[in-house]
């Protein structure tokens, strides 16, 4: 049975301003931490609970946060004789714009139909058509209708499934416990440091620590992600001297609701085109014949979102800055029965997706780089590992819909697999780690400023200057706006406070690892569009590899094409 750890009676090691101390003594001890519990994260844990003893630290309540319950659409598998691994390879190549790691494409396509059948063996419920066999419906960039869905909820039957598995084996769970950062002795990773839900301070070593905390799309003004999309990830490993790769490599989902004003930027899945939805401007033209004539609706999502920004752009957008995407000839049936949730959620703002067009516009959805990975999950320093979307490369330059849930399951086991197997071994936390994050707390408690003051500025700066369409010149003032708002004297007037600062900051330093990978790519690839810059190849022919980013160098890499 997972145990859910009541941790204030047990290793509890209370920071206050009057009390500041930690003791590196007082800390609990694991084969594994996982950091996560969205799909990416349980699957770890359930596959690392094999070969000892593991715990997972979750922001949020358990299976809550992250992007997995979020995830609508579905989940790509070759599961026909029709369909091939070597087609879904090159769809997820050509969508990637060339820039994904082949070898874990590779590893994507090849695996995905078997983390699918532990899924359902564990007691999901997907769709399954008259024939008896998993439904799969079409989605952009793909040549075969290879999504798996069940309805337009299936993050959230997946998570519950593995939920359900996580329970049955012995886990232990620290839900709402935000990690602050790495914790390490000398050149590897050996656990972290988190705010447990009271604010007060726990220390969790562990011979290998697996990142699956998600992406970091709140960085921008309008997200499909939920509150703990903060790139809490990308920074603390960072931090720690991790390299990450690709950084710039922003998705920006083309459909987000644009109205009323506080579901902004909520996720109108892609299956709604996959279903036969239909985009329009103002003028009733269906303007993706101008962009894609082949696949229209279903072409690949950074194509889709730039067509819909430059129809807005240009003014044929509608008065809340939104394209129509129109349902109204589908059968009544098959959006009732295909897309209960969107049917739901819009009668809920006033309007019948049965009988009206909905309005939607581009929203920032998924960053498709992260920590550098080798294709067991390794990240570029020892005892850690990433999966899901903290990692980069599976992706490349522009992610197709419905491989961010078979990444979670095929990257989540094998990360889970590999940290588990690890060596086990006497970790000792550097007191001077303790006495770092006691000074930072002990300035947020001198501090000046706010923390939501700087979130919104972080965040209009971003959607502004980092956005669809980027130049070298509106990067620079963007990154220098960011480092800017990383330097402010940020205020916690509590224990509870200071996790707020913290994830600020963690903000501000995955806004400026955007921005100055999007400074470090001369080219426009995939979702990097820069407008300044004239292009003289093609994506598969490109003189440009992966850009990286770490403490201690930043580039860009070169391919053959030169
Ligand atoms: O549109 C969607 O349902 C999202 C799916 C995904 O990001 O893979």
């Amino acid at each position: 049975m997972a145990n859910s750890l009541v941790l204030c009676h047990l290793f509890m090691i209370l920071y206050t301003p009057q009390n500041n101390k930690m003791h590196a003594d007082d800390s609990l001890d694991y084969h594994v931490l996982v950091i996560g519990s969205g799909g990416a994260g349980v699957r770890a844990a359930i596959e690392a609970s094999a070969y000892g003893d593991v715990i997972l630290v979750s922001k949020t309540i358990l299976g809550k946060g992250g992007c997995t319950p979020m995830a609508e659409g579905g989940y790509n598998a070759v599961l026909r004789e029709q369909d091939s691994c070597g087609i879904h390879f090159e769809d997820t190549m050509k969508g990637g714009a060339y820039l994904n790691d082949t070898e874990l494409v590779r590893i994507l396509v090849a695996e995905s139909p078997q983390r699918m059948d532990d899924l359902i063996r564990w007691g999901a419920v997907f769709d399954f058509t008259e024939a008896n066999e998993v439904a799969q419906r079409p989605f952009g960039g793909q040549r075969f209708p290879r999504t798996c869905y069940a309805g337009d909820r299936t993050g959230h039957e997946i998570m519950t499934t593995l939920l359900e598995r996580l329970e049955s084996l012995s886990v232990d769970t620290l839900a709402e416990t935000t990690v602050i950062d790495l914790l390490k002795e000398g050149d590897r990773v050996i656990g972290a440091l988190a705010f447990d839900d009271s604010g007060e301070v726990v220390l969790i070593k562990a011979d290998s620590t697996i990142l699956a905390t998600g992406g970091g799309t709140r960085v921008f003004d309008i997200s499909t992600n939920s509150a703990s999309g903060t790139g809490d990830g990308f920074a603390s490993g960072y931090r720690a001297g991790a390299e990450l790769i690709d950084m710039e490599m922003i998705q920006f989902h083309p459909t987000g609701a644009v109205y009323p004003t506080d579901a902004r930027g909520r996720l109108v899945t892609e299956a709604v085109r996959g279903e036969g939805g239909i985009l329009t401007n103002t003028l009733g033209e269906r303007f993706m014949k101008q962009y894609d004539p082949e696949r229209m609706e279903l072409s690949t999502r950074d194509v889709v979102a730039r067509a819909i920004a430059t129809e807005i752009l240009n003014g044929r957008g509608t008065e809340n800055g939104g394209i129509y995407l129109d349902v109204t000839h589908l059968p009544r049936k098959q959006i009732e029965t295909q897309l209960p949730v969107m049917l739901e959620q819009f009668l809920k703002f006033g309007v019948d997706i049965r009988k009206e067009p909905m309005e939607v516009g581009p929203t920032a959805h998924h960053v498709m780089g992260g920590l550098r990975i080798s294709p067991w999950c390794q990240t570029t320093l020892l005892g850690l590992f990433a999966c899901g979307e903290v990692a980069g490369g599976v992706h490349g330059a522009n992610r197709l819909g419905g491989n961010a849930l078979a990444d979670t399951q095929v990257f989540g086991k094998r990360a889970g697999e590999a940290a588990g197997r690890s060596e086990k071994r006497i970790k000792k936390i550097d007191s001077k780690q303790i006495k770092i994050q006691e000074e930072r707390f002990s300035r947020f408690y001198d501090g000046k400023v706010n923390p939501p003051i700087i979130t919104k500025q972080l965040q209009k700066a971003m959607w502004d200057g980092a956005g669809i369409f980027r130049n070298a010149t509106d990067l620079q003032a963007t990154l220098a706006k960011v480092m800017q708002l990383s330097e402010s004297n940020l205020r916690a007037i509590s224990q509870r406070n200071l996790l707020e600062c913290c994830t600020v900051q963690n903000m501000c330093l995955t806004a400026s690892l955007i921005c100055k990978s999007a400074l470090l790519r001369p080219e426009s690839r995939g979702a990097h569009v820069r407008t300044d810059v004239c292009l003289s190849h093609d994506a598969q022919h490109s003189p440009f590899s992966h850009t990286y980013v770490s403490r201690n160098r930043q580039g860009i890499e070169r391919t053959a094409f030169v």
